[in-house]
């Protein structure tokens, strides 16, 4: 009898069907009132005892493996026969319950890019794999300068020369490199630092940077430009401030604070009680940059800004924690579902 239930086991283990009608002919044959299981545990009472143990164990086996593959089968036909226009109801209403919506960073990307788009700034795009050369050297990083501590780079082990971009600086010289001014543009992109993650930085972060070179560019273009960009970004009474500061590829540099929007200015927790945050990085394009990319640096100047995505984030939605941006949290992201 073992060797009956094993042929039977062994025919159930391969059996396959995608007809719903050769399925229910498998289950009357094996489980119905006159099938095989039936017959086999008649079968059984008559068994030697000292069989019993391992014939019924068997027989156990058949029984499952039987109801395994049918509900296996099954499942996967669904009691549709298997026609797709069954499958939906192209008719029933939509639920919009399952819709997304954009995310925080998105939202706020489009917005600077399109305050800038609306006075003249197209954009352009690169990658986040660089070399050397557009991340660094084009920019007047001098080799083994300690200004390129600044920022922690990723480099690719095997060959310091492959780098994850630090700065969408790089997609500056990408553009620089091939066209000849005006050039009028802002460089959205993911940007890589090693540095340790808290509640105000990560190894990753998003910026658009800008790009304007011209004849007779000066700092008051800048300036004003800046003052445009924030007010147009908070509010119009939102106060602008540019501290003196340093970066290789532009010269004068500054850093650029806004008054603080969480408190208006009074002081708070965010911009550490002095009524100002920093928001940009901005100054005018350093004349060996421009000459690295092949423009005449006595015939044209320009300006050049870093604007930290994350950075605005936090300050239009009173975000408080950047990590939360990249931990996929729906209860967070549903959040910003309307306000694009
Ligand atoms: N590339 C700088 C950074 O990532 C930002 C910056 C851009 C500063 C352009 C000045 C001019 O820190």
């Amino acid at each position: 009898m073992k060797l009956q239930i094993e042929k039977y086991l062994a025919e159930v283990q391969s059996f396959t069907t995608t007809s719903l009608e050769e399925l229910e002919q498998f289950r009357i044959k094996y489980s119905g009132k006159k099938g095989i299981l039936n017959d086999l545990f008649a079968l059984f009472k008559t068994v030697a005892p000292e069989e019993r143990r391992d014939t019924g164990r068997l027989l156990n086996e058949l029984k499952e493996a039987i109801q395994l593959k049918h509900d296996s089968l099954k499942a996967g036909l669904g009691d549709n026969d298997n026609k797709p226009e069954k499958l939906f109801d192209l008719t029933l209403p939509v639920t919009d319950d399952q819709s997304g919506s954009r995310h925080p960073l998105a939202i706020i990307r489009k917005r600077i890019i399109d305050i800038f788009g609306r006075i003249g700034y197209t954009v352009a795009e690169g990658p986040e794999i660089e070399d050397d050369w557009h991340n660094f050297s084009a920019l007047n990083f001098a080799p083994e300068h300690p200004a390129r501590d600044m920022q922690d780079t990723f480099f690719i082990g095997s060959n310091p020369e492959v780098l994850l971009r630090t700065h969408t600086s790089s997609v500056q010289v990408r553009v620089m490199e091939h066209t000849q001014p005006p050039i009028r543009m802002t460089f959205p992109g993911r940007v890589y630092r090693n540095e340790a993650i808290s509640a105000r930085a990560h190894c990753f972060f998003h910026q658009v940077e800008g790009l304007y070179i011209d004849k007779n560019v000066s700092f008051a273009d800048l300036r004003q430009t800046m003052m445009y960009f924030a007010k147009e970004m908070f509010s119009p009474d939102t106060k602008i401030r540019l501290r003196p500061s340093y970066f290789p590829f532009t010269e004068p540099s500054a850093e650029m604070d806004i008054s603080c929007n969480l408190c208006g200015g009074e002081g708070c927790g965010f911009c550490k009680y002095t009524g100002w945050v920093e928001i940009l990085g901005c100054g005018m394009v350093n004349p060996a940059v421009l000459t690295n990319c092949g423009i005449d640096p006595k015939i044209y100047s320009g300006f050049a800004f870093g604007i930290g995505v994350e950075r605005i984030t936090n300050l239009v939605f009173n975000v408080k924690d950047l990590r939360i941006f990249s931990e996929n949290d729906v209860r967070f992201l549903r959040q910003f579902g309307s306000a694009i």
